[in-house]
This record gives structure tokens, C-alpha cells and sequence, in this order.
């Protein structure tokens, strides 16, 4: 057991899991979803969702984890009871599935951000058709990138938890937060950078309970947090007995929701510069352009329009999109990575290399079929198979996993947990609400 690796501090960890959660979603999806969703609503529902029920169900599986201390499925076992076992696995199974689905379209979009990064050099040195092909939405393209980026993924995964996942979260996390600082600076220097505050941050509070808005900001707080595949779980399972996980978990949540807000800062700004430079962010029915389109098309032309500084502001942009997306994607990885090693007894670097080539083998069919199958999976994982993972986890923690155990489990780290706020709260949490709140969300996004 000692060979299984351990974050070897609490800012490790700390590091390690909010570089899983802050990913494209925070500084891609989540600018999107205001800018669609009615501004500062958004931002106030994403926030109450994030602590009412995301957190909750992010503390599930860092207990779970570090309570087994096992890969997923392994850990779901160790809380079933004889009659839930099935169930467990099936979870877990379920679980690491859906993280290696995740990782599948996540690497192609990853794979464009270093396409684009490279694209701004080449633009610096002025290579215009080496450029051009970068940009464009090409197979070669897309194959060549996506396979860079499992290669860096894979590389990364198979050097463990604390050469590899550990090492590169304390790297790159802190130039994420310079690079993401640095850029919303500067674009709040620029004509109509001001408007874009202001849409973002006046909430329209009429909008707050639109069953569109909540059903969004659920799939964004459970994606954002990498909850419901199992993620959390595995890094748990690699934390100290000897630290306060409820403590640690609020401080990733509250992490990933402040990089999902400076994201905005720097997004929604950057989109009415480009409208007042003369770029289109609206199109003839006067909605905003598609989220992709946002991104490739509107923040390039925006940086075209800034001179000589725009092609530095771009490479800093998507070196920023490369870092979160692949402090991200090893998190993904690690999930049946972890398994392969534990339950297959594979080898660490063989089980990173054979896992990463099979959901790589995945993402190629998906760039062969784009239009037909990218959106779906997309949905299936992130819309249905994340909450409904996530509501699994809760029903083992509130129903099946015995009381005495989790508190136990707690107290570990954090004595006198069963006089604390949390105790007193989240066990029915978990048990009664979200469950139910999961559940109607759902309910409402099939009726919608
Ligand atoms: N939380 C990541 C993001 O916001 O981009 C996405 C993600 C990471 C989802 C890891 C799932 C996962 F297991």
C-alpha cells in the first residue's frame, strides 16, 4: 500500500484539485453561460448552487476516497453494503467511464488552444500560412494537437502523484492565476471594456429562477468542480489522514468559483472591446455568437484589431487555456489510471500510456465524425451522466455508508468534527436535499 502515492502537503493537494476543477470550464464555459444566461442572474445562481449543492457532493467523494484510500470503483466497494456491491461498482465503473468520455472531447478542444497559442508566434514572426493552417478548422489539425496534448497528458500522469501530478499542478497553477491577472488588467485599459463590466456584474435579478438559467448553472457547478466521475474521489483517496478535508474541500470550491468570476473579469470585458473595435459578438437574431465562435473567432479578430500588443496578449490568452485545460485533463486520466494500477495491477507508466491510447483512439473517432457525435457526448457525460453519478454518491453516503465510520473518517484531521457546523448539516444534506434537488433539476430539464 505505501507504493500508492500521497500528496506530500495540504497546498499539494490544494493545488492538485483546483487545478482539476479550474479547467476550460471556468475560463471558457463559464464567461459563455453569463454572457447567454442574463449576466450577473447567472453568476449569483452559479455561486448559491456551488455551495448548496456542489460543495456537499464534493465532500461525498473526498471522504469516500481517503476513507478507502483505493481507485473508485475499489473505494465504492469499501462503503457498499453486501446488498449494495453491485451498485457500488457499478457507480464507479460508471463513473471512470464518464471521465474518460470527458477527456475525450476535452483534449480536441485543448488541442486547439495549443494550435492557437502556436498560431500567435507564428503571427509574431509573420509566417501567415503556417498560421493560417493552425487556425483553421482542419482534420490534420485537429489530429496533430489533440495528439500533443495526450502526449503531455500521459506524460505527466505516469510520473505519479507527487512527480507528476503534484509537481505540474504547483507549476502551472500560479502562472495561471499571473497570466489570468495580467490579461484582465490590460483589457480593462481598452475602449468598451467598462460596458462589459457593467453587464457582468448588475445582476438581473428577474432572471435568477429561469428553469434554463438553473438547469445551466447546475451542469456548470458539478463540471466546474469535476464532481460526479469520480475525480475528487482518487484525489482524496491520495490526501493525509492528518489534514481537515471539509476545510481543504471548501477552500478548492472557493477557488474554483473565484478563477470562474476573474474568468468573467477578463471574457465578458474582451467581448465589448471587440464589439466597439467593430468585431461581430452578435448575430442577425441579435443573440450571441455561439460559444466556440466566441472564443476562435471573436477573441482573435479582437486581438487583430489591438496592433503589436496583440499577438503577445494572444499567446499569454491561450497559454492560459493550455494550462487550465491540462492541469485538468490529468485529473481525468488519473481516474482509470488509478484503477488499471490497483484492480489490474498494471504498472504505473504502462497503465497511463495503454489507458491514454484507448481514450486518444476515442477522441480521433470523434474528430472524424464531429458534427454527428462531438455535441452528444459532450451532453450525455456533462448534462446527465455527471449529475446523476453525483446523486449515486450521495444516495451510498446518506443511505448505505455507516454514520459511525463517516464521522470517523472526518474526525480524522479534525477533532471535535461532531460539535462543528458542517456535522450538523451536511449528513442530512447529502441524505435529503441534494439528492432531491438533483432530481427535480433533471426532472425539469426533461420537461423544459
Ligand atoms: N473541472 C474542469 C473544468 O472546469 O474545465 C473539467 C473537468 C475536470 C471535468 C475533471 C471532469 C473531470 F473529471
Amino acid at each position: 500500500m505505501a507504493a500508492r502515492g500521497e500528496f506530500s502537503s495540504r497546498m499539494a493537494f490544494v493545488l492538485a484539485a483546483s487545478g482539476s476543477a479550474i479547467g476550460l470550464g471556468n475560463i471558457w464555459g463559464f464567461p459563455i453561460q453569463v454572457a447567454e444566461n442574463g449576466g450577473g442572474a447567472f453568476v449569483f445562481t452559479y455561486i448559491i448552487l456551488t455551495f448548496l449543492l456542489a460543495y456537499p457532493i464534493l465532500m461525498a467523494e473526498l471522504l469516500i476516497g481517503r476513507h478507502a484510500k483505493k481507485d473508485t470503483v475499489s473505494s465504492m466497494l469499501a462503503i457498499s453494503s453486501e446488498r449494495t456491491r453491485p451498485l457500488a461498482a457499478l457507480t464507479g465503473v460508471w463513473g471512470m467511464l464518464t471521465a474518460s468520455f470527458i477527456l475525450s472531447f476535452y483534449a480536441i478542444v485543448a488541442g486547439w488552444m495549443i494550435a492557437f497559442f502556436l498560431a500567435a508566434g507564428a503571427d509574431m514572426v509573420g509566417i501567415s500560412d503556417v498560421k493560417q493552417w493552425l487556425t483553421d478548422f482542419s482534420l490534420s489539425r485537429n489530429i496533430i494537437f489533440c495528439v500533443l496534448f495526450y502526449l503531455l497528458t500521459i506524460t505527466i500522469v505516469s510520473r505519479g502523484i507527487a512527480a507528476g501530478i503534484e509537481r505540474w499542478s504547483t507549476r502551472l497553477m500560479p502562472m495561471l492565476l499571473v497570466l489570468i491577472l495580467v490579461l484582465i488588467a490590460y483589457i480593462a485599459t481598452l475602449p468598451g471594456a467598462a460596458e462589459g463590466w457593467r453587464v457582468y456584474l448588475q445582476p438581473d435579478f428577474a432572471r435568477v429562477l429561469d428553469p434554463k438559467l438553473v438547469i445551466s448553472a447546475l451542469g456548470q457547478a458539478f463540471f466546474s468542480l469535476s464532481l460526479g466521475v469520480g475525480t475528487m474521489m482518487v484525489y482524496g483517496s491520495y490526501v493525509s489522514k492528518s489534514e481537515n478535508l471539509p476545510k481543504l474541500g471548501a477552500i478548492v470550491a472557493g477557488l474554483d468559483i473565484g478563477i470562474a468570476i476573474l474568468a468573467g473579469l477578463l471574457v465578458i470585458p474582451a467581448m465589448y472591446v471587440a464589439l466597439h473595435n467593430g468585431v461581430t459578438i452578435y448575430n442577425e437574431a441579435g443573440q450571441l455568437i455561439d460559444s466556440d465562435g466566441l472564443i476562435f473567432n471573436v477573441l482573435p479578430a479582437l486581438f487583430e484589431t489591438m496592433g503589436g500588443a496583440g499577438a503577445i496578449v494572444a499567446l499569454l490568452f491561450f497559454s492560459l487555456m493550455t494550462i487550465a485545460a491540462l492541469t485538468s485533463s490529468i485529473s481525468m486520466l488519473e481516474v482509470p489510471v488509478a484503477y488499471a494500477i490497483e484492480r489490474r495491477k498494471m504498472p504505473r507508466a504502462k497503465a497511463a500510456m495503454l489507458v491514454g491510447l484507448s481514450i486518444l483512439a476515442v477522441s480521433v473517432i470523434l474528430i472524424f465524425n464531429f458534427n454527428a457525435l462531438f455535441g452528444l457526448v459532450v451532453d450525455l457525460t456533462t448534462r446527465y451522466s455527471e449529475p446523476l453519478i453525483g446523486l449515486l454518491f450521495c444516495l451510498f453516503v446518506g443511505w448505505v455508508w455507516r454514520r459511525d465510520q463517516i464521522l470517523g473518517e472526518i474526525k480524522q484531521g479534525f477533532e471535535g468534527a461532531e460539535h462543528s457546523l458542517f456535522w450538523r448539516i451536511w449528513p442530512g444534506y447529502v441524505r435529503f436535499v441534494c439528492p432531491l434537488v438533483v432530481l427535480a433539476v433533471m426532472a425539469q430539464s426533461f420537461l423544459a
